[in-house]
């Protein structure tokens, strides 16, 4: 089956739903992606900061699939933020991959209290684009004030913002800035990952009653109903799995619709607790890491 594509603010087409590599570790990264792709993915979404982009593009290799097939995205990490530094940063992404050109480069994360430095790796991503070494370029974890600041400063809308969304955290806020400002919402954790191991009131979402329940209407799993929630609402999802059985579930998406009561009682979900690190605390005291070369 084909991917249904979403078009980015500069017209290039991405597909709805990519594949997701957090935390899968270097030594299974490869036969994951290649099931993925085996099984009709065509978008990745790595890191500098996931360490496993030389698994990713290797298997792209292995996948017999023309580069031109894969859409392949990957993230700038904050030790890396400057404009020269950034340009370096590419290089070693794009050595890692195997790949000359990267199809969506996006900063992984605004760094609040030196901005000076987001913008100047911005700027940099803005070189690699008119110089046709990335297709796209875009943030994550970017919240409407970052972003104002960002658009009021450099001259290129960001293609993405890829966030924290699932059903016990979606983000209204700035889903709907990024859709005043023509930036398509990437939903990370789109079936809740993060929810998985937290304590307190709210578990996993893949064991809420609210989604089982819409989940046996439809004779689907909890995943495929989370992600149908995305994908009507217009966002792109990029599910993880190291597990065969669930790379091919989260993939048997499009052959059904949930009714607009169901899309909303997934939205009243919401618990407004965010499960990753809040996108203002973010430091490079805190958060860096170095990042090897290629
Ligand atoms: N920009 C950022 O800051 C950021 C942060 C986090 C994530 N991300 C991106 O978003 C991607 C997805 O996020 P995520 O990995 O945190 O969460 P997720 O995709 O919502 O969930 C992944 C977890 O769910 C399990 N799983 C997958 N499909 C399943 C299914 N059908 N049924 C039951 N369990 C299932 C996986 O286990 P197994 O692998 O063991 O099957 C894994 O533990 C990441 O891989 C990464 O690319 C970005």
């Amino acid at each position: 089956m084909s991917v249904p594509t979403l078009t980015l603010n500069n017209g290039v087409d991405i597909p709805a739903i990519g594949f997701g590599v957090y935390q899968a570790a270097p030594e299974e990264t490869t036969a994951a992606v290649e099931t993925a792709l085996a099984t009709g993915y065509r978008h990745v979404d790595t890191a500098a900061a996931y360490g496993n982009e030389r698994e990713v593009g290797e298997a792209v290799r292995r996948s017999g699939l023309d580069r031109a097939e894969v859409f392949l995205q990957t993230k700038v990490w904050i030790s890396d933020y400057g404009y020269d530094a950034t340009l370096r940063a590419f290089d070693k992404s794009a050595g890692k991959l195997g790949a000359d050109r990267i199809d969506l480069l996006i900063l992984h994360q605004a760094l609040p209290g030196e901005f000076h430095l987001t913008i100047a790796a911005y700027r940099a991503l803005e070189r690699l684009l008119a110089d046709g070494r990335v297709r796209a370029i875009g943030v994550s974890n970017f919240m409407p004030d970052h972003l104002a600041r960002l658009l009021a400063e450099t001259g290129v809308v960001p293609a993405v913002n890829q966030i924290e969304v699932h059903p016990y955290f979606r983000q209204s806020d700035v889903l709907a800035f990024d859709s005043g400002h023509g930036v398509l919402d990437q939903a990370w954790s789109p079936i809740g990952g993060i929810t998985f191991y937290r304590d307190g009131g709210h578990g996993s979402t893949l064991e809420d009653p609210r989604i089982l329940g819409i989940a046996r209407a439809h004779g689907r799993t909890p995943a495929q109903v989370m992600l149908r929630w995305h994908l009507q609402q217009g966002r792109q999802v990029i599910p993880k799995s190291v597990t065969p059985a669930r790379i091919a579930e989260n993939f048997d998406v499009f052959d059904f619709e949930l009714g607009a009561e169901e899309l909303a009682a997934i939205d009243a979900l919401d618990t407004g607790v965010r499960g990753g690190p809040e996108p203002e605390a973010v430091t490079r005291e805190a958060f860096g890491m170095d990042i090897p070369e290629a």
